[in-house]
């Protein structure tokens, strides 16, 4: 038999889960569980690079590891397992943290996003894009499943494990990021021009996984559109393509053959046909969500036999890693 190449991805347990990371990331994780040997991370040593309640932090990291598994990560074909069990990851972040120019860490887009946002700036969310180096390098993963916003982390990923190969010899195995041309990028329902974001709590704003589904009927019946009346997937016309997105990754089909589809037809339908689709998505979600989060005991075994597995292998590369530079 040949082996299954490697696969790691992870999702922040902070704000509130969204169609976006359901649609750019975790859908995609599920739909190809069989192809890859998968590691999926709850990565909550990222999130508490902006200040975070500790109660609440706690709280989300079961929460997103119950969600995890109601969109069926199976655990007979991935492992699951918290960031901050497998202490490898804030080692192999340090190490990193020593072969990066500060530079490279300066360009990144999202650091400039967030940080201009924060009243302190604090240094791990300069370092955030090192640790989620360190993520993916521990597990030698050829190809990391995530959504457009995080191709930028993923080049430097690629940078900074080509430099050190090129210093120390080689080390770590070169990732590639995985982005699906439909559904990478989902944009906010109240302002389709910028990306659906976990923090943003504005009504309307988000669909969220765990929503109520009355309320998320009516955000997408609210959805900004354009005053024009066609129903194609033209970039010009944000709102409507942001909706065609959404409902071609969970309906399937061309664009052609949607674009056929609602032909003629007003935006009221094609919101309603948009919220038919994603409710019959989250519907199941929910009971299953529902079910595991019943059972905090039996959730906080599966972390821990996750974290068992990935300590394995993230070790390993550690402790090579640490070799590498004159440790250990
Ligand atoms: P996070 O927690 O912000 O988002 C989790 C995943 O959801 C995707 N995503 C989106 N996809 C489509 N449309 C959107 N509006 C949208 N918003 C978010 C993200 O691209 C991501 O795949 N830095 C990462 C977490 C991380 C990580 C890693 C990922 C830490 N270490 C190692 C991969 C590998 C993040 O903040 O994702």
């Amino acid at each position: 038999m040949t082996k299954r190449p490697r696969v790691f991805s992870g999702i922040q347990p902070s704000g509130t889960l969204h169609i976006g990371n359901y649609l750019g990331a975790l859908h995609n994780w599920v739909i190809d569980q069989d192809k890859y040997d998968n590691f999926f991370c709850i990565v909550d040593l990222h999130a508490i690079t902006v200040p975070q309640d500790p109660a609440q932090l706690r709280a989300k990291v079961r929460e997103l590891a119950a969600l995890y598994l109601a969109c069926g990560i199976s655990l007979e074909k991935s492992t699951v397992f918290v960031q901050s069990h497998v202490s490898a990851h804030a080692e192999l972040g340090w190490v990193l943290n020593c072969q990066t120019p500060i530079g490279w860490l300066n360009r990144m887009t999202q650091f400039k996003d967030k940080s201009a946002k924060q009243e302190t700036v604090l240094a791990g969310l300069m370092n955030y894009p090192t640790l989620m180096a360190a993520d993916i390098l521990l597990y030698a993963a050829e190809y990391v499943p995530v959504g457009e916003d995080q191709k930028q982390h993923i080049e430097l990923t690629r940078d900074v494990a080509e430099r050190f190969n090129h210093l120390y010899g080689e080390t770590f195995v070169i990732p590639k990021p995985l982005i699906r041309e439909v559904a990478a990028r989902i944009m906010g329902l109240d302002e389709p021009t910028a990306k659906m974001s976990k923090s943003t709590t504005a009504l309307g704003h988000a669909i969220p996984l765990l929503g109520d589904p009355k309320a998320t009927r009516k955000a997408i019946m609210r959805a900004v559109t354009d005053s024009g009346a066609e129903i194609t997937f033209d970039r010009e016309r944000p709102g409507v393509h942001n909706l065609l997105n959404i409902y071609q990754k969970l309906a399937g089909g061309t664009q052609a053959e949607i674009e056929a589809h609602f032909a003629g037809q007003g935006y009221g339908t094609l919101k309603r046909e948009v919220a038919d689709v994603v409710l019959a998505t989250l519907e199941p979600i929910q009971t299953r969500y529902n079910e595991l989060t019943a059972d905090a005991g039996e959730l906080d075994a599966i972390l821990a036999r996750g974290a068992e597995r990935a300590s394995e292998v993230a070790n390993a590369t550690l402790l090579r890693a640490y070799q590498r530079v004159g440790l250990r």
